[in-house]
């Protein structure tokens, strides 16, 4: 059982970089669509001190440190910024939801 799951979840890990890359556009919505569900409770309101959407302020020193900086601490959690938001979403999801953060800044 465990073994199928982890087999499934492999090959879905595997197909969404691909369907990801397929354009733009279809990048940004995808990581809209897990900013919606998951990340907007904090990001939203500022709730725990967390960058809210499109505050440039707040974003731009941590756009400064880079995508792969923002990709760690999104991965990995820092203070109240749980692991991958709280979610279960993979590597490329995840940077698509950081990359809409991102391009929400004006
Ligand atoms: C429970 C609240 C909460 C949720 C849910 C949440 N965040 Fe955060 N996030 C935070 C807080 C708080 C910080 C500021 C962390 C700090 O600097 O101490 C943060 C910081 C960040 C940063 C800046 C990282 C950096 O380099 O400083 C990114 C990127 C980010 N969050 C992405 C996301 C994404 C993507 C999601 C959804 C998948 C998400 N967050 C969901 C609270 C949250």
């Amino acid at each position: 059982m465990l073994k199928t799951l982890s087999i499934a979840a492999l090959s879905v890990a595997a197909l969404l970089p691909t369907l990801s890359m397929a354009s733009d556009a279809g990048t940004l919505q995808q990581g809209e669509k897990l900013y919606k569900s998951a990340c907007v409770a904090c990001h939203s309101t500022g709730a725990a001190n967390a960058p809210k959407l499109g505050n440039k302020a707040a974003w731009e020193p941590i756009i400064a440190q880079g995508m792969d900086q923002m990709m760690n601490v999104a991965t990995h959690g820092k203070g109240a910024m749980p692991a991958r938001g709280g979610t279960k979403a993979d590597d490329a999801t995840l940077r698509a939801a950081v990359e809409y953060m991102v391009s929400r800044v004006k």
